[in-house]
C-alpha cells in the first residue's frame, strides 16, 4: 500500500533520509521506531506530500503524493497527531467531524454530528462529551477524541504519531488496544511512530527501525527480540551501551 524506494532527503548540509526503502502491505500495521531526530516525522510527512524527497519515490497504492489531486489523495488518510492537536475553540463533536463539515468530504451538519457521536462511542466516550470543549477533557480523553477524529471519515490509511506520549501506563495500554482493534476492524493500513515499546508490541504487525538515514532493521514484531541486530537490541533495552551513541 505504501512503498518507499531509495528515498533521500536533506535539509541544507543535514542528511536526514539517506536511502529509505520500505514496504507497508495493505491492511498491515507498521510501527516505525528510532531515536529522536532520525527522520521519522520527515518520513511520515513525505508520504503525505508535505515534504518532497530529493530523490527516490514514495507511492501510495501506486500513486505519487507529489502528483495529481492532493485533496483527493489526503482524503484517504486519517491522522492522530502527537499531543492530540485538537482545536480549542471547537466543541468535541466539531473536532471529530472536522473533515465532514468542509471540503470534499462534506456532509449535512446533522449527519456529521451523528457520525461524530458514533465515533466517540467507538473510542469509549459517551454522547455528553460531544458538546464539551477540549480544555474540559483529561489527557486520555483528548487522545480518544483525536483517535475518533482520525477515523471519522473511514480512512483506508491511518497514521499515528506518538499515540501514547503523556499518558499513564494503564491508559497507554487502553489506547494501544483500541488502536489495534480499530485498525483490525477497519482493515486499514496503519503507520505508527513511537518511542513506546509497549505500543510497538500492542500495535505492530511489522516493525522498522530508522537509524542513520536508512531502515536499519525491519521484520515481524515477533522477530524483534531475537533479531541479533545490535542497533535494534540496544533500542529495545534502552541501554546506553551499544552502537547507538547516546548524547549525554
Ligand atoms: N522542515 C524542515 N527544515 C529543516 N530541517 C528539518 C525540517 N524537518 C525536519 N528537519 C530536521 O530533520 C531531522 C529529523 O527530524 P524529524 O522531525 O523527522 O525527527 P524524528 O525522528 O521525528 O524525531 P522525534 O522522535 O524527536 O520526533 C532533524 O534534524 C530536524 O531538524
Ligand atoms: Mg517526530
Amino acid at each position: 500500500m505504501i512503498t518507499f524506494e531509495n528515498v533521500h532527503k536533506s535539509f541544507g548540509p543535514k542528511k536526514v533520509l539517506q536511502g529509505v526503502t520500505l514496504d507497508i502491505p495493505r491492511g498491515e500495521s507498521m510501527v516505525i521506531i528510532g531515536g529522536s531526530g532520525t527522520g521519522k516525522s520527515v518520513a511520515l510527512k513525505s508520504v503525505l506530500g508535505l515534504i518532497t524527497p530529493d530523490s527516490g519515490q514514495i507511492l501510495v497504492d501506486g500513486q505519487d503524493a507529489t502528483r495529481g489531486d492532493h485533496d483527493a489523495f489526503l482524503a484517504r488518510f486519517g491522522m492522530l497527531f502527537q499531543g492530540g492537536a485538537l482545536f480549542d475553540s471547537l466543541p468535541v463533536w466539531q473536532n471529530v467531524a472536522f473533515r465532514l463539515l468542509r471540503g470534499s468530504l462534506k456532509r449535512p451538519r446533522s449527519e456529521a454530528r451523528e457520525i461524530a457521536i458514533e465515533k466517540l462511542r467507538r473510542v469509549g466516550l459517551t454522547p455528553d462529551v460531544a458538546d464539551l470543549f477540549p480544555s474540559e477533557l483529561s489527557g486520555g480523553m483528548q487522545k480518544r477524541v483525536g483517535l475518533a477524529r482520525a477515523i471519522a471519515a473511514d480512512p483506508e490509511i491511518i497514521f499515528f504519531d506518538e499515540p501514547t506520549t503523556g499518558l499513564d501506563p494503564i491508559m497507554s495500554g487502553v489506547i494501544n488496544d483500541l488502536i489495534r482493534e480499530i485498525v483490525v476492524e477497519m482493515g486499514a493500513t496503519a503507520m505508527t511512530i513511537t518511542h513506546d515499546m509497549s505500543s510497538v508490541r500492542a500495535i505492530a504487525d511489522k516493525v522498522a527501525m530508522l537509524h542513520d538515514g536508512v531502515i536499519q532493521w525491519t521484520g515481524p514484531v515477533a522477530d524483534m527480540d531475537t533479531s541479533g541486530d545490535p542497533y535494534l537490541t540496544q533500542f529495545i533495552s534502552g541501554s546506553a551501551e551499544g552502537p547507538i551513541e547516546a548524547v549525554r
